[in-house]
């Protein structure tokens, strides 16, 4: 069972250049699991949530590709947040970490790496269903 220590920062390369940065991903290169999908999130009207859920087996690696939110991690013990601002580094979220997206600046957009196709089956939508699910493997 992932525990809000297994969420972390991840730095990417940086190729700092007076054109203007560039930072990369690659298969099997920083990431903890291998990327199947990318989403992203943007156009969020001040004051908006996303998120909100868990997911069973779901990996996902958050970058704030401009702007800035901030992602609340809870994991049934406890919660913490963690606010993401540049696009060369980024936020691993294991699986079975219930999370939400919110505080997003004007134009900020949030792009999502995953570690599996879209998966309809694959979300906790409930938190009492969430901590239940928790409790049993506990
Ligand atoms: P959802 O993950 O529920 O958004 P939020 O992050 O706010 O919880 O996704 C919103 C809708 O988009 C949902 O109807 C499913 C669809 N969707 C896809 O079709 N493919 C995807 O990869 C994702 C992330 C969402």
């Amino acid at each position: 069972m992932s525990v809000l220590n297994d969420c972390r920062i991840i730095s990417l390369p940086k190729i700092q250049d007076p054109r203007g940065n560039l930072s990369f991903i690659e298969t099997g290169r920083s990431l903890p699991f291998v990327m199947q999908r990318a989403y992203w999130i943007y156009d969020v009207p001040g004051g908006e949530i996303r998120g909100g859920h868990a997911y069973r087996d779901l990996q996902e690696f958050f970058i704030a590709l401009s702007g800035s939110f901030d992602v609340v991690l809870d994991d049934g013990k406890g919660h913490k947040t963690v606010s993401l601002n540049r696009s060369y580094f980024g936020l691993y979220v294991p699986s079975m970490i219930w999370r939400h997206l919110e505080n997003f600046a004007t134009n900020s957009v949030c792009l999502i790496i995953a570690s599996l196709p879209y998966s309809k089956e694959d979300y906790i939508r409930d938190y009492e269903s969430y901590l239940e699910a928790i409790r049993r493997t506990d």
